[in-house]
């Protein structure tokens, strides 16, 4: 059994110690807000916080998540206010929303560390997130509206 704190609830998991924790997030525990892209590192569909930090979850193996605080999309803020999660909202983001989790869970971790990002930090912050559907204007829009929202005080 591998113990895991999954958006501070401890699930305790019976997987391989290898097994992505992708696959661990989506069919063991069932939270399936974060998504499969390529499975190989190259697109960012699948990107959690591992304490905090962005990580490709699927290669990461579960052991390594072991004990360390995950939070998946689920668990970004207590009720979808995250500041990038409202500003997606407002600036309807997403074109069939495939990569948005993982968009969105980048762009926390951006808006921490740099709240007030250039066009260009951002292109280089979020340049391992790919969108099929090229809503990379629209993403940019939002993270400086999120910026915003977070200057205001917005949520978390
Ligand atoms: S599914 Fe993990 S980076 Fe594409
Ligand atoms: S909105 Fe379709 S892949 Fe990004």
């Amino acid at each position: 059994m591998i113990s895991l704190n999954v958006n501070r609830k401890i699930y305790q998991v019976d997987a391989d110690p290898n097994m992505p924790l992708l696959w661990v997030i989506r069919d063991i525990i069932g939270l399936t807000g974060t998504k499969f892209g390529c499975g190989v590192a190259q697109c960012g569909a699948c990107v959690v916080h591992l304490n905090g930090e962005a990580v490709r979850s699927c290669v990461t193996k579960v052991s390594r998540a072991e004990g360390q605080q995950v939070t998946t999309i689920e668990g970004l803020s207590a009720d979808n206010n995250h500041p990038a999660q409202v500003a997606w909202n407002e600036e309807n983001v997403p074109q069939c929303g495939y990569c948005h989790s993982g968009q969105i869970m980048s762009a926390a971790v951006l808006l921490r560390e740099n709240p007030d990002p250039s066009d260009e930090d951002i292109d280089a912050a979020m340049a391992g997130n790919i969108c099929r559907c090229g809503t990379y204007q629209r993403i940019r829009k939002a993270i400086h509206l999120a910026s915003e929202i977070q200057k205001k005080g917005g949520a978390k």
